[in-house]
């Protein structure tokens, strides 16, 4: 094995900010393990590079991020109220074409609520799950229209996209998932009682991959009532495989069970090994907060753990988790972080 070839994609907002100290724990925790450094190459896209060129990403950009090993992404995306940049234009021109491009079919997300986090759940239980949120499809496929735009007669459609092909590895992955874990436990969610028509695909397709995998125990809950028992008894859940809506409001929840959105880390994988998959924390840009040096960047870091894990590197990826649990139990509860320090403080602990 030679060294890994890693593209980095600070973005915009805390974006780089985080990204800074999840590189500098990467290339630390390697370093650790006698392995050679990364090789690194940086690609400034975001609000500002959109400005100054008119283009989010484009084609050469997106054939030269192809040929490396792995991405780590911060966030794109502005404050809600910008002027400058449409609201979504970086969202879907950047991250989103990534996701696609790539191929990146599964986005996983777990939640462990570590020793030392607080959850705002007085007495959570045990909390350790992943959501398996499928990654190209569901109402993100971007089908829809309107008519009449800017009337009092305007009609708006946004379709949501399911293929048996689509749901059918995302759901083989999760069920796969379930496997290797000790609980062996799957929940799917979905919503179909009135998606009549995604929910049966999605019905059909999880009954006949749960026959390859027997000792593997599955249940179902709507979208709506796991939003209840995600709060009220969190630990019932292994692994959950959902769409891509369900998922990303969903892990937004998770984040904040598990000890909150800045530990919240997330991959998004190729599962045919045909392009490099990402990792990214599941926050954003945090306008609120970018250029103040208090982000938390332990989710960033996570999510670089997430890909030294899937590049091979288990013992590197390991080093850093055990160096975050060290980190976090020694952290005062909502104390204000400084990116900085906390990135140098998981560092020294590897
Ligand atoms: P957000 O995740 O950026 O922020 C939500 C809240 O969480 C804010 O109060 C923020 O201060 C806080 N927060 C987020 N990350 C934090 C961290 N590391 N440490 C401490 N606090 C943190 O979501 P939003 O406000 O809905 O979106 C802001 C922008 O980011 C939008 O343009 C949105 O489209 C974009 N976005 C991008 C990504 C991405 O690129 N992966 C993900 C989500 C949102
Ligand atoms: C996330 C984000 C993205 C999503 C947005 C920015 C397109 O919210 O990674 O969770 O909805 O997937
Ligand atoms: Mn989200």
């Amino acid at each position: 094995e030679g060294s890994i070839d890693l593209a980095v994609i600070g973005g915009d907002g805390i974006g780089p900010e985080v990204t800074a100290q999840a590189l500098a724990v990467l290339q630390a925790a390697l370093a650790a393990e006698g392995e050679a450094e990364a090789t690194v190459t940086e690609y400034p896209l975001g609000a500002d590079h959109w400005k100054a060129t008119g283009e989010a990403l484009n084609a050469e950009t997106l054939d030269a991020l192809r040929r490396h090993d792995a991405i780590l992404f911060g966030a794109v995306g502005v404050a809600p109220g910008d002027t400058e940049v449409p609201s979504g234009l970086l969202e879907r021109q950047v991250l989103l074409k990534l996701r696609f491009e790539l191929d990146h079919a599964v986005n996983l997300r777990p939640t462990t609520l570590y020793p030392g986090a607080v959850s705002p759940l007085s007495a959570p239980g045990e909390v350790d799950f992943t959501v398996v949120r499928e990654g190209t499809e569901g109402p993100y496929a971007g089908n829809g229209g309107q008519l009449r735009g800017g009337t009092e007669q305007q009609i708006a459609t946004e379709v949501s996209v399911n293929t048996a092909y689509g749901v059918e590895r995302v759901v083989r992955y999760a069920f796969a998932r379930a496997q290797a874990s000790d609980r062996k436990k799957l929940t799917f969610v979905h919503k179909h009682n009135v998606l009549v028509h995604a929910g049966h695909l999605w019905k059909r397709v999880v009954e006949q991959v749960a026959a390859d995998f027997p000792e593997v125990t599955h249940d179902y809950l709507h979208v709506d009532a796991a939003t209840i028992l995600m709060v009220t008894d969190p630990a019932r859940f292994d692994v959950i495989v959902t769409d891509n809506l369900f998922g990303d409001i969903l892990t937004d929840l998770a984040a904040a069970i598990g000890g909150g959105i800045g530990l919240a880390a997330s991959g998004n994988i190729n599962v045919s090994g045909t392009a490099p998959s990402m990792f990214e924390p599941v926050h954003g840009s945090a306008p609120d907060i970018a250029g103040q040096g208090i982000a938390d960047p332990t989710a960033a870091v996570l999510s670089a753990a997430m890909a030294l894990e899937h590049l091979g590197r288990g013992a590197a990826a390991e080093r850093v988790h055990r160096a975050v649990w060290a980190h976090l139990a020694e952290r005062t509860a909502g104390e204000k972080v400084s990116t900085e320090a906390v990135g140098r403080d998981i560092a020294a602990r590897l």
